[in-house]
């Protein structure tokens, strides 16, 4: 099969596209025949090494696993003998272990779910990562109906799914973006957009009852002028660019303390994949509640352009690849 790898940890000039063995499956696991994937910041996380705590997880020198890439769409190609409702032929969505930049990934069967009939399959792989995070960070902040929401990085992979899911949840919601993306984030359920590039998120003075911070790069002093008495802040992104070891993460880490330090709640959000909480998105994909954004599209040999384009920190809603 074809397969975009690498062999040590770097930049986006260090992936080449080669024929490569397919990769075995486990008891538990399935082998999908990859229609689309999608790349996220984590997917730059994988590929840098960078903050150093991943290579703990990764391989502390070098990548234990050459591929690279988590979301995919497809179809079932095997399973092994201990999946149980999986079988061949079956299209699916979600995140796998060997790297979704290829033809065939494999996956544990807990982090598939069936493919939500009406989408693409691009449309589908756009879904898990970003989908499952902007899901479950409104959980952990608490959103519903009534709720003034406010959500910095409006326009991006996981804030695309947020605003329409505080919307879908009954929450008036205000967008931060860049301004060439509010007609978009309006579009999507945000009934107030702020361009950032014009006016700071504290400059109309309007507090809210929840903040969703996916874009990572305010200080936390900034974020507990906008929320009011008791309200939450929730930390989604990390900053993937900043910080040697830990790239910000400390700061969600820090959570419950800094929540101790102040007026306002502070969540620290560690999203979990998994077939639960994309069995909860399927009917809302289904219902047309949620549609994923899609910004650019690649072909697979085009992979490494994909992760420039998100590496460059503004990308709008998700950056797919297709397999094919
Ligand atoms: N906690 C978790 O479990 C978890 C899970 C997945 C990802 N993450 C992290 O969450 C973060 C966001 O992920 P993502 O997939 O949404 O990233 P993304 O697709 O790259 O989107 C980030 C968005 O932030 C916007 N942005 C950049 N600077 C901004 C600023 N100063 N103010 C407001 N918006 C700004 C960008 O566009 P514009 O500037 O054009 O508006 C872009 O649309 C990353 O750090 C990622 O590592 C966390």
């Amino acid at each position: 099969m074809r397969a975009i790898v690498r062999d040590s940890y770097g930049p986006a000039g260090g992936l080449s596209l080669r024929a490569v063995d397919r990769p075995p499956i486990g008891e538990n696991d399935v082998l999908v025949r990859v229609r689309a994937a999608a790349v996220d910041p984590g997917v730059w996380i994988f590929m840098t090494g960078r903050p150093l705590a991943v290579r703990l997880a990764t391989g502390l020198r070098r990548p234990r696993v050459a591929g690279l890439g988590r979301d995919l769409a497809g179809v079932v190609a095997e399973v092994g003998a201990g999946v149980t409702g999986l079988r061949p032929g079956d299209e699916v969505y979600g995140t796998c272990k060997t790297g979704s930049l290829a033809e065939y990934a494999v996956a544990p069967q807990q982090r598939l779910a069936p493919k939500p009939a009406n989408l693409t399959f691009e449309q589908a792989a756009a879904v898990p990562v970003s989908g499952v995070t902007a899901l479950q960070s409104l959980r952990v902040a608490g959103v519903s109906a009534g709720h003034r929401v406010m959500i910095i990085g409006a326009g991006g992979g996981i804030g695309t799914f947020a605003v329409q899911l505080a919307r879908a949840s009954g929450a008036a919601v205000t967008g931060v973006c860049s301004g060439s993306k509010a007609e978009l984030v309006r579009s999507l359920g945000a009934g107030h957009v702020i361009d950032y590039t014009r006016q700071e998120i504290t400059g109309g003075g309007e507090r809210y009852d929840v903040v969703i911070d996916t874009a990572g790069n305010r200080p936390l002093s900034t974020l507990r002028r906008t929320v009011v008495e008791r309200g939450t802040i929730a930390l989604v992104g990390g900053g993937h660019a900043r910080g040697r070891w830990l790239g910000g993460f400390q700061r969600q880490m820090a959570a419950p303390v800094l929540s101790l330090l102040g007026a306002a709640r502070v969540r620290g959000v560690t999203a979990r994949e998994g077939r639960r909480s994309l069995e909860e998105l399927t009917p809302l994909l289904e219902s047309g509640a949620v549609t994923p954004v899609l910004g650019a599209t690649y072909p697979l040999g085009d992979a490494a352009a994909a992760i420039r384009e998100l590496e460059q920190g503004h990308p709008t809603g998700k950056i797919v690849v297709t397999v094919g």
